[in-house]
Order: structure tokens, then sequence, then C-alpha cells
């Protein structure tokens, strides 16, 4: 007996959930959340749109829509005090540790966020302010590492054209929005915004099952997302195109290091638990990078060292055999990079991406009052022996 845990977040002892929020089909390349397709939401929505529908179920009307985003602008500012908190990070402190202790803060400053059954107005307040206050916290870090002064919020602009000027504007000159960005980055948010039960999404229904705050619940998911098998794989593609890059673009020395089973380098950005033909959220971002490098005029060598190795893997057998193909990770860091983020905050990108999908299935568990999470197991260790006599 292998030691099997099912890991049962707190609908029934099945070893899986249900849920209403996503729908992804791992052989068919298939994701929508709340029955919309990615393409389409791509095609014709926003990010702020896409959070809406995933929290609330249904596309907004026009008011609704209008309401959602005037209750989100009216809490982008971040209490004095948590700036007091996050002074005492150093500079370069990775910015996902500094995200989900900043976000934990927010249960001191928000206590009413703390009560399990608060009446269905908190809950909305509660989700209104995290929303709000993750991309200001975000571009603290960023601010932070490159010794310039934290930008303040500016109400009037939109969700993301607001964290791209906290993200690079300066207090000494006017920031250029350039809507190319905004809508690259609109564009990969509602990519990253929900998908089903990832090992971040669990964790935060599993820490929520125990009626915790939901600010504790993210800050868990963000914790989960930041290892290099889940979200921080975005930050590793770069790095090992960056690798590759100095090694004169030799992807077949990569390739080969990915296949020897006594090395214990990955190709990052490659594979799926779920998808074992194409992420097609690959497919969208693969065609995005090209579109956004070309506006900008960039010219990376990294995008054609990832097709290069995307090619020359999808043709070698190790990879087809064990259906290995680009997942979300493998081109999003190329358009960050060129957007201007450094590799440190792609994983925070994530997290500001995936936040309403955390916030819908939190919310999910606790309207439908799933019972605790309580995972069992196959017990593999030692039959019961008496304590030895001296
Ligand atoms: C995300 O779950 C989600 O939905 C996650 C996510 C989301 O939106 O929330 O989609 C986001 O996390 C995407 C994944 C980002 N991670 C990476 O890109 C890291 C590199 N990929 C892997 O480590 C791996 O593919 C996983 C973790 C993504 C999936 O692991 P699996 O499905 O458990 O695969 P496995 O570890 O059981 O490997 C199966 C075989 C093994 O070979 P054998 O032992 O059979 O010889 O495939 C090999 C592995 O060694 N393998 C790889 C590989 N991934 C799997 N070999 C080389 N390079 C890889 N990337």
């Amino acid at each position: 007996q292998s030691g099997l845990i099912t890991l049962d977040v707190g609908f029934k002892n099945t070893g899986s959930t249900t849920s209403d929020v996503t729908f992804l089909d791992g052989e068919k390349g298939i994701l929508r959340y709340r029955g919309y397709s990615i393409e389409d939401l791509c095609e014709h929505s926003t990010f702020s749109e896409v959070a809406y529908l995933l929290i609330n179920g249904e596309l907004p009307t026009a008011q609704e829509f209008e309401k959602f985003k005037t209750d989100i602008s009216r809490h982008t500012l971040v209490h004095e005090n948590v700036r007091k908190i996050f002074d005492g990070f150093p500079a370069d402190a990775h910015p996902m540790g500094v995200l989900s202790s900043l976000v934990t803060s927010l249960t001191a400053f928000h206590p009413e966020s703390l009560d399990p059954n608060r009446d269905p107005k908190m809950v909305d307040l509660t989700i209104h302010r995290l929303i709000a206050k993750l991309p200001t916290l975000a571009s603290w870090v960023y601010k932070k590492s490159i010794g310039h002064p934290l930008m303040y919020p500016e109400n009037k602009l939109s969700y993301l054209e607001n964290f791209m000027k906290m993200m690079f504007g300066l207090p000494v000159e006017d920031y250029e929005l350039d809507p190319i960005l905004v809508d690259a980055l609109d564009k990969l948010l509602i990519l990253h915004a929900d998908h089903e039960q990832n090992c971040s999404a669990a964790t935060v229904r599993v820490v929520g099952s125990s009626q915790a705050s939901l600010y504790v619940a993210v800050a868990a998911g963000i914790n989960a997302l930041w290892g290099p098998l889940h979200g921080g794989a975005n930050q590793a593609v770069i790095e090992m195109l960056e690798d590759i890059h100095a090694n004169g673009g030799d992807v077949d020395k990569f390739i080969a290091k990915a296949k020897d089973p006594n090395d214990p380098f990955r190709l990052m950005g490659f594979g799926h638990r779920v998808y074992k033909n194409f992420d097609p959220r690959a497919k969208i971002i693969k065609k995005h990078a090209d579109a956004v490098l070309e506006k900008l005029g960039i010219n990376d060598p990294l995008l054609e060292i990832a097709k290069g190795l995307e090619e020359k893997a999808l043709n070698d057998e190790y990879f087809q055999a064990r259906k290995l193909y680009p997942n979300v990770d493998f081109y999003s860091g190329i358009i960050y990079k060129a957007m201007g983020f450094p590799t440190e905050m792609f994983t925070v990108l994530f997290a500001l991406g995936r936040l309403p999908g955390w916030i819908a299935q939190w919310k999910e568990s606790r309207e439908l009052s799933q019972p605790i999470s309580r995972p069992r197991q196959i017990y593999t260790g030692e039959t019961a022996r008496p304590y030895p006599k001296k």
C-alpha cells in the first residue's frame, strides 16, 4: 500500500470535490469560468469583469459592474501602520513572502474579517478590501526593492491602470499609461484567474474550511503558489531560458538534462497534473507574446529560445510518452519581462490574477457550509509494539 492520501477538501470522502466555479477538461484542453470559455472572456471581457463573474456566478449588469468597481476603488489605500510592518522587511526579501505576511496582517487592521458568521454585507466588504489592497501591497514590494518611493493609488484610474502606475510611476513626473501593456496584463490575469482545485486553491479551501478568515486563507494560498512546481514556475522558466541563452542557446543540452533520470532538473513551464494534451492558456499566451513584443518593438532572444525548446520537446519521445506540454507558465514570463516586471515579481502577478478564483472558491465553500477539511491516510508504519523492558 502506498502512503496514499486522498485530499478531502470538505465535501465527501471521494478524494475529489464539487464546485460550480470553474470547468476544466484536461484531455480536450477546455477551461471555462462559470460556463464562459477563457477564449471568449479574453476576447470580450476584462479582468475586473471576470473577477465579478467568478465571485458572483454571473456577468454583471452595467449598474452592478459600476458598483463593484466603485466598492473596490474605495478600499485601495492600506492602513498607514501596515507600512510600519512593511518597513521591517529587507529590500531584497522575496515579494511572495512579504505579500503573504502583509495580507495576513490585514486581519489585525480589519478584525471584522475574523467573524466566521458575519453577515453577507461584511463578507462583500472583506472581499472588496482584499481585491483593492493586493495591487497596492504588491507595488510596495517592488518599489522598495529598487529604492523608489511607494506610490499611492489613484482611484480615477482602472484597476490595472492603477496597478501599473503604482508599479512604474514616479512622484516626480507624469506616468504615461501604455494601453498595450495594460491590455496585455488584463488578458494574462484573465487567464490566471482560476483553475479548479490546483494546489493553491485547494490550500485556500482547506484553510477556509476551519472558518479561518479570507485573509489568512488567501495568505496560505499565496504561500502555496510560491513553490517552483506551482506558480513559482513562471519565474523559474525565465531563469531557465536565461541559462540556456548564456549557454549559447543550446536547448539540446537542457532537453537531455530534463530527460536524465539522475538529474533533478525539470523543464520549467512544461507538464501539468491535469492537461495531458495542451494547456489552452499557454496557446493564447504564446500568441500574445508574439503580438506584445512586436507592438513594443522588442526582439527578445528568450522568445525564440522558448519556441525552439517547445518545438524540440514536442517532437521528443520522452515528453510525448509523458504527455508533457507547455503550461501557463511557459510563455507568460516573456511578456511580463517585456512589460518591465522583474522576475521576482512574476509569481506576485500570478497571485494577483488568481485572487478572484481563490475568493470565489473560499466563498463557495463557506456558502455551502462545507465541513472542515480532514484528509485521511493509509497507515504504512509500524504495527502495535510494547515499550522494550529496560
Ligand atoms: C501550475 O494544478 C494546476 O492547475 C496548476 C496551474 C494553475 O493554474 O494553478 O496550472 C499552475 O502550477 C502549472 C505547473 C507549473 N510547474 C512547472 O512548470 C514545473 C515543471 N513541471 C513539473 O514539475 C510537473 O510537470 C508538474 C508538477 C507540473 C506536474 O507533475 P506531475 O503531473 O505530478 O508529473 P510527475 O511529477 O508525476 O512526472 C511524471 C513524469 C516523471 O517522469 P518518470 O518518473 O515517469 O520518468 O514526467 C516527468 C517526471 O520526471 N516530468 C518532467 C516534467 N514534468 C514531469 N520531466 C521533465 N520536465 C518536466 N517539466
